[in-house]
């Protein structure tokens, strides 16, 4: 009964963590294989699995590479695929610092 209730442990916990392809170390969730090809060409995929930010900071990025860096139109539903990929697996993380007093709060 114990090793069946460690079976189901494994299982649900195996789908709650992100699996990472080995090969690119992108978290393999819909959409991963289309950064993979978009956005592997210039740089390493680290400098993009290294980088946190919500949809606006990485809509805002890619745009910074089309202006200066030569990246290529994507394509509204590649896009739109790419940013959805990105601002969910990619996300602000919580940094386990408590947030900065309020200016009021603060010495002078
Ligand atoms: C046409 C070339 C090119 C492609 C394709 C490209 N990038 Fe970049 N990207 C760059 C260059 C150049 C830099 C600056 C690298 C450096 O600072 O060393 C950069 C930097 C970055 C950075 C770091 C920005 C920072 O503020 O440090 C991120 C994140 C990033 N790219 C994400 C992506 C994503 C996501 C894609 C796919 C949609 C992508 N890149 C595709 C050229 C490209």
């Amino acid at each position: 009964m114990r090793v069946v209730r460690l079976v189901i442990l494994l299982l649900v916990a195996s789908e709650a963590w992100p699996k990472v392809d080995d090969a690119t170390g992108l978290i393999e969730d819909v959409g991963w294989r289309m950064v993979q090809a978009h956005c592997s060409g210039c740089h390493d995929l680290k400098l993009v699995t290294a980088q946190r930010g919500n949809r606006e900071f990485w809509e805002q990025t890619i745009r910074w590479m089309q202006k200066t860096q030569n990246l290529w139109q994507l394509g509204e539903t590649t896009e739109r695929r790419i940013l959805t990929y990105l601002a969910k697996n990619y996300a602000p993380e919580f940094t386990g610092r408590r947030r900065p007093l309020p200016a009021s709060l603060r010495p002078d």
